[in-house]
């Protein structure tokens, strides 16, 4: 199965995707501007974990995740944090909602980093001890699933994670869809159930390295 990892030139399609497909997800709300923005930032971060699946030369599926999320996360607000901020406060201004949503749950953190960013300061240390790699997003093109790419794309970030040197790597899904499904065929463990900051349900996965 022809996965990759994402190069620039993907993002525009991968982004597309991610709306089409997740169009109820929070990130989708920021729209395309931002989500070429956020992809390009993750791409770029080093401890990413960014793959394309392709099918006849054309991207078919994604995802994002991190080997390292502490050293990703921030070396993602480091390098485009101002970026970031400019188009989150673009989407905003054109979606009265989105922005009131964003402010009740997420201004103290997005804040906090944008500080940091400021200062020049890299936030709290990463802590020793064992490296959990993460899976962010998983998506196929809704014409294309069922036939093994989704499989593909995460058995290639077990790769991944693997010969980066982690001990397991995570991921939460929403109850409601039918992912969980699929992650329990591909062989990750429940582990239970945690809510976001906005205070939705997350059913949270676990897959060991070692
Ligand atoms: C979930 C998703 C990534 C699966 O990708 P896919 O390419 O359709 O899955 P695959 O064809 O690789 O399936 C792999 C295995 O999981 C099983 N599976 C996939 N979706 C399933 C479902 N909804 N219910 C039960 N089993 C499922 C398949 O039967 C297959 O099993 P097998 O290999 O033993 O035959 C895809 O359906 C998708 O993009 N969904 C919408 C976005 C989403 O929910 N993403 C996850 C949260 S970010």
């Amino acid at each position: 199965m022809p996965v990759r990892e994402m190069t620039d030139a993907d993002v525009p399609a991968a982004v597309s995707l991610h709306l089409a497909v997740l169009p109820m997800e929070f990130l989708s709300r920021f729209g395309e501007r931002f989500l070429r923005t956020y992809y390009r930032a993750w791409r770029r971060a080093p401890g990413g974990l960014v793959l394309v699946a392709e099918v006849d030369g054309r991207v078919r599926g994604a995802l994002l995740g991190a080997t390292s999320p502490g050293v990703h996360t921030r070396a993602m607000v480091r390098q485009d944090g101002w970026r970031l901020a400019r188009d989150l406060l673009i989407a905003m201004a054109g979606d009265r909602a989105l922005a009131r949503d964003l402010l009740v749950t997420r201004a103290r953190r997005y804040a906090g980093g944008l500080y940091r960013l400021a200062r020049r300061r890299s936030g709290p240390p990463v802590a020793a001890g064992p490296v959990v790699g993460e899976v962010t997003h998983v998506l196929v093109d809704t014409a294309a699933q069922g036939k093994g790419l989704g499989r593909a794309l995460v058995e290639a970030a077990i790769a991944a994670g693997r010969e980066a040197g982690d001990d397991a790597l995570v991921l939460v899904t929403p109850p409601d869809l039918a992912a969980q499904h699929f992650y329990d065929r591909l062989g990750w463990r429940r582990e239970g159930e945690m809510a976001s900051r906005s205070g939705e349900v997350f059913l949270r996965y676990r897959y060991d390295l070692r």
